[in-house]
């Protein structure tokens, strides 16, 4: 749907976990329940992305990786959300990024607007392994957003057990950090537009 400031956005939606009853994948599922007119969030499974291998690669991508870097390709903005595994991001999603990241420098995550979010069990709320998955995307030009970080620390208090976030002052978090997100891509399509034009 068009809005007054623009035509409407679709962001993919990944989270860093495959556990049915993920706090990330809920924070997902909350983001494609409260994003902002004019937007959309789809969520995307990383179940089927295999380790990745060079040789693979040079032979071709696996189908599974190909999808996904179409979906992010025709995306206007990722936004993804981490759990924090040793103070650092899971296995799971640096392979899923490391696939998408190739080839170095012309991926479909060059100058992709990319938001962060995540959720842990423990009181720090993923900041450390947000804090390497901001250090590790800013090798793929892809373009992170800066703020608002949403950090859900105790995750176990704001999800109920189907791994659905209950917890309305973290579900207002994952709207504004989706408006931010929203006004970021706009302004970042708006520089293209213009570097494009002169
Ligand atoms: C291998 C492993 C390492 C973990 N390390 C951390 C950690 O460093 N900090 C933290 O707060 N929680 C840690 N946790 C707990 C996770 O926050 C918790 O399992 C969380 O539910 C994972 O996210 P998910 O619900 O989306 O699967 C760890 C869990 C696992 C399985």
């Amino acid at each position: 749907m068009p809005t007054a400031s623009g035509p409407s956005l679709t962001f993919v939606g990944i989270a860093g976990s495959l556990r049915r009853a993920s706090y990330n994948r809920g924070l997902i599922r909350a983001a494609t329940e409260v994003s902002p007119a004019g937007t959309r969030v789809v969520p995307y499974d990383l179940a089927d992305i295999p380790m990745y291998n060079g040789d693979v690669e040079a032979k071709g991508d696996p189908p599974p990786v190909a999808a996904f870097k179409r979906a992010i390709a025709a995306a206007d903005a990722l936004v993804i959300a981490t759990p924090e595994y040793n103070h650092c991001v899971p296995g799971v999603l640096k392979n899923a990024i490391d696939w998408a990241s190739r080839p170095a420098r012309q991926s479909v995550l060059t100058d992709k607007p990319v938001a962060i979010m995540g959720a842990s069990t423990g009181r720090g709320g993923t900041a450390r392994a947000q804090a390497h998955l901001r250090d590790g995307l800013a090798y793929t030009n892809g373009l992170v957003l800066p703020l608002p970080e949403v950090l859900v620390g105790l995750a176990g208090e704001k999800f109920n057990d189907d791994g659905n976030l209950v917890d309305g002052g973290t579900r207002d978090e994952v709207r504004d950090l989706l408006v931010s997100l929203a006004a970021w891509t706009r302004r970042l399509q708006r520089f293209e537009e213009e570097a494009v034009a002169s």
